[in-house]
């Protein structure tokens, strides 16, 4: 599959168990491999960015068994086992680390590696190596490692030392940077403070207690004590929020839909997309349910409710980053969105502003491009086009979600990217789309 042709929908109806949550799975698996004995992950994220983070700590010497399903198997089979190697245990790889396109992997992983006294190269695909990682060169050169790559970009060439903790406020609101940092400071001597300047998605935090890490947060800051040790433990991820605003926003778009979602990760800092489709005038009811591993999951009902003119502003960008596309795409159905405050878009997977709106041109749309953002107009209905997925699944799924309201049939070019986050995406949208 390379393209994929979508049809236009008048509704969208039906129950979806969303799939294991991309964040938290990194972040579970890092630090099982950590920690001191087995730990058993279920409902594993099934795309190909923490398969990358599975294949990386196998290279560092960790052994781990699964996922037990294939990526598009219930959610609930998806069960990995990671024997822990104990705090600054991890062997060095002979290879490179391929982290393929997953940016939570290299980055994350490099706060690790950091902190281990051998020499690691971190790299990726096309779209990684154009990422930029002075955000992350800077702390962890701070407290003590030597990172470097051509232009600040991978392959990043990792030489581990024995790290000191830092007082830290990332530049850029970012929680693979504030990860990258604790992950390093639980290796290094003294205690490591990041201070944000806008709260982003709080995974890390919540998954060190689990793990028997404790940390401190007060006023904003995240303070941890180096050299503690992690205890392996069983957790179950919640399904990915980010996921779920695929089948959020149809629902939301197309007059008469009704989706259920279950088993879906409401994290405050992850569900910044409901208040923005409410607003929007979709109707949600959420249930919720008991929380996992301290993270909060419940059902959502979706059903839609009209759609009117949004804006999204810069204190809203880091709670909504990931489902931007998505909500440019219900726009095209009838409403508008405009977006400031948004410019990290342009480093992500792909340039999201610029991809975002050549994609939905291709389908006809209108939206006007930003340095910060872009403001989609609404005015007319899509026509049906073709649109590039650019090697960013996110675009490849918001410009499916946006096809359905075409009046004619829709082309996405190089949509299997959606394995990167969301394998099966496309059989979903087969079964809940009604003509
Ligand atoms: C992620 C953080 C965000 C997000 C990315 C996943 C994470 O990136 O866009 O998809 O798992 O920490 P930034 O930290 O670069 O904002």
């Amino acid at each position: 599959m390379s393209s994929v042709v979508v049809r236009p929908a008048s509704r969208v109806r039906g129950r979806i168990t969303i799939p294991g949550d991309k964040s938290i799975s990194h972040r579970y698996a890092l630090l099982a491999a950590l920690a001191d004995g087995t730990t058993t992950i279920t409902r594993y994220a099934p795309g190909a960015d923490c398969a990358s983070t599975l294949s990386c700590l196998a290279a560092l010497g960790v052994t781990i068994s699964g996922p037990a399903g294939a990526p598009d198997a219930h959610p609930d089979q998806r069960v990995v086992t990671v024997q822990g190697r104990g705090l600054g245990g991890l062997r060095a790889s002979k290879a490179p680390l391929d982290a393929g396109n997953s940016g939570t992997t290299l980055r994350l992983l490099s706060g690790v590696l950091a902190g281990h006294d051998f020499d690691s190269i971190v790299t990726g695909d096309a779209s990684l190596r154009g990422r930029p990682m002075r955000r992350i060169i800077d702390p962890l050169s701070r407290m003590g490692a030597t990172l470097r790559g051509d232009d600040d970009r991978p392959p990043l060439a990792i030489h581990g030392a024995a790290l000191h903790g830092i007082t830290y406020t990332p530049p850029v609101a970012s929680a693979q940077v504030k990860s990258a940092v604790l992950l390093a400071g639980l290796h290094a001597a003294g205690d490591t403070v990041v201070t944000e300047p806008q709260l982003t998605r709080d995974h890390t935090e919540r998954a060190l207690p689990v793990f028997g890490v404790d940390l401190f947060l007060a006023n904003g800051d995240i303070r941890l004590r180096g050299g503690q040790r992690l205890q392996a433990t069983k957790v179950r991820v919640p399904g990915d929020a980010s996921s779920a605003a695929c089948w959020a926003v149809a629902a939301a778009a197309l007059p008469g839909s009704d989706v259920t979602l279950e088993d879906v990760g409401l994290n405050p800092t992850r569900i910044g997309f409901l208040s923005v489709l409410k607003r929007a005038g979709a109707r949600i009811d959420v249930a919720d349910g008991p929380a996992v591993g301290d993270e909060p999951i419940g059902a959502l009902r979706i059903r839609h409710g009209g759609v009117t003119a949004v804006e999204i502003r810069a204190a809203e960008v880091p709670g909504t980053i990931d489902e931007l596309p998505l909500l440019a795409a219900l726009a095209t159905h009838g409403g508008a969105l405009k977006v400031t405050g948004a410019s990290e878009l342009r480093h992500k997977e792909s340039d999201r502003i610029t991809a975002l709106a050549s994609g939905l041109r291709g389908l006809g749309g209108h939206i006007e491009e930003m340095d910060d953002g872009f403001e989609v107009l609404g005015d007319r209905p899509l026509s049906g086009g073709t649109a590039d997925a650019a090697g960013d699944h996110r675009l490849a799924m918001a410009f499916a979600i946006a096809a359905l309201g075409a009046g004619g049939p829709s082309e996405i070019r190089h949509a299997d990217v959606v394995d990167v986050s969301y394998p099966g995406f496309f059989d979903i949208l087969t079964r809940i789309s009604e003509l």
